[in-house]
């Protein structure tokens, strides 16, 4: 038997301020983008938003439905819009915010497993990384060079 150890290295800034004005102003339309979320169930909105190399802005919300797993999260919903609009467009960043209408939010909310793997492919599919920041509705930002940092052992089509 061999351990085997997996470490991955994120970024904290200690506020939205201290990034790079064009993270400042992508998350801010994650922000906006979260206001629009249709989310009457769990009253936990998300926004997400993907700037891609033509410096085009894809934004999105998550959309909830009565029928619980019939909802998407606002990440999928941002990355499969850029993805059948303009697919041969590499995403370059792609920024997160959350809030709860119950509860004040800080923590920074990192995107959902099933998130993750959806960004995954697009990283994939577009060699090339895609760097993720995200948050809450204040408070930390927390940034990963690419959603490979945030999926250790993912999968992906070489297995198929
Ligand atoms: N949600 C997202 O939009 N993104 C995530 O990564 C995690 C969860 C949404 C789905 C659902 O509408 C609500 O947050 C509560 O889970």
């Amino acid at each position: 038997m061999k351990e085997v150890k997996i470490e991955t290295t994120l970024q904290v800034y200690d506020h939205l301020n201290d990034t790079p004005k064009e993270v400042q102003d992508l998350m801010e339309q994650a922000i906006s983008a979260r206001e629009k979320a249709y989310a009457p169930y769990s009253k936990f909105n998300v926004g997400a938003a993907l700037l891609l190399e033509n410096k085009e802005i894809i934004t999105g919300s998550n959309q909830e439905n009565a029928s619980y797993p019939s909802g998407l999260c606002a990440e999928r919903t941002a990355i499969y819009f850029a993805g059948a609009k303009y697919p041969e467009e590499k995403i370059i960043k792609m920024a997160i915010s959350a809030s709860s209408k119950i509860h004040t939010t800080i923590t920074p909310i990192p995107p959902c497993g099933a998130c993750r793997q959806a960004i995954s492919e697009y990283e994939n599919k577009q060699n090339h990384p895609i760097e993720i920041y995200f948050m809450g509705e204040s408070g930390k930002v927390v940034r990963s060079n690419s959603l490979a940092n945030l999926l250790p052992l993912g999968f992906d089509k070489s297995y198929l």
